[in-house]
């Protein structure tokens, strides 16, 4: 069977993980969380592509790349963390209802025990599923749960 291919995306900040305010995001780094969810997806026979920005631009551009139909980079899946974007964002909503890719969405602290401007989502009522306060464990489980979906959905 073909590998599932996931893409793996990270919005703004996120490049600071291990420094920025560990107390919310813990201590580990982009690299090593990437790393991790790499490895997981060698195990579970997916394909992890992973991209970080902090420019909306550049992750609508990766997002509408990943949903060329019958191309190259056409993905099964998405895992993002949209960051400081998830509050504010109507064009990554847009990107990816227009891509049509199931997603998961991921963050790193419970962002419903944080100040109210972080409860609101703009991507959460049109995600398959939303985990939020695990640490960097977030990733893994969304990682583990999207592909289950994705496969009992196709019956594989
Ligand atoms: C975050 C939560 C957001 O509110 C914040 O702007 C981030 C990270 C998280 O992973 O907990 O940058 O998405």
């Amino acid at each position: 069977m073909k590998p599932r291919r996931i893409l793996v995306l990270h919005g703004p900040n996120l490049n600071m993980l291990g420094s920025r305010e560990p107390g919310h995001y813990g201590h580990r780094t982009l690299a090593e969380i990437d790393q991790e969810l790499i490895a997981l997806g060698d195990q579970l026979g997916a394909e992890i592509t992973t991209f970080q920005s902090n420019h909306e631009g550049e992750l609508v551009e990766h997002i509408q790349q990943a949903g060329m139909a019958g191309s190259e980079g056409r993905v099964d899946g998405i895992v993002i963390n949209p960051a400081a974007y998830t509050h504010t964002s109507v064009a990554l909503r847009d990107a990816l209802l227009a891509a049509k890719i199931p997603f998961v969405e991921v963050h790193l602290s419970n962002i419903h025990r944080r100040e109210s401007f972080r409860h609101q989502s703009m991507l959460a009522d049109v995600a398959l599923a939303v985990i939020a306060g695990f640490g960097p464990a977030s990733y893994t489980l969304a990682l583990r749960g999207l592909i289950e979906l994705l496969s009992s959905q196709q019956g594989a």
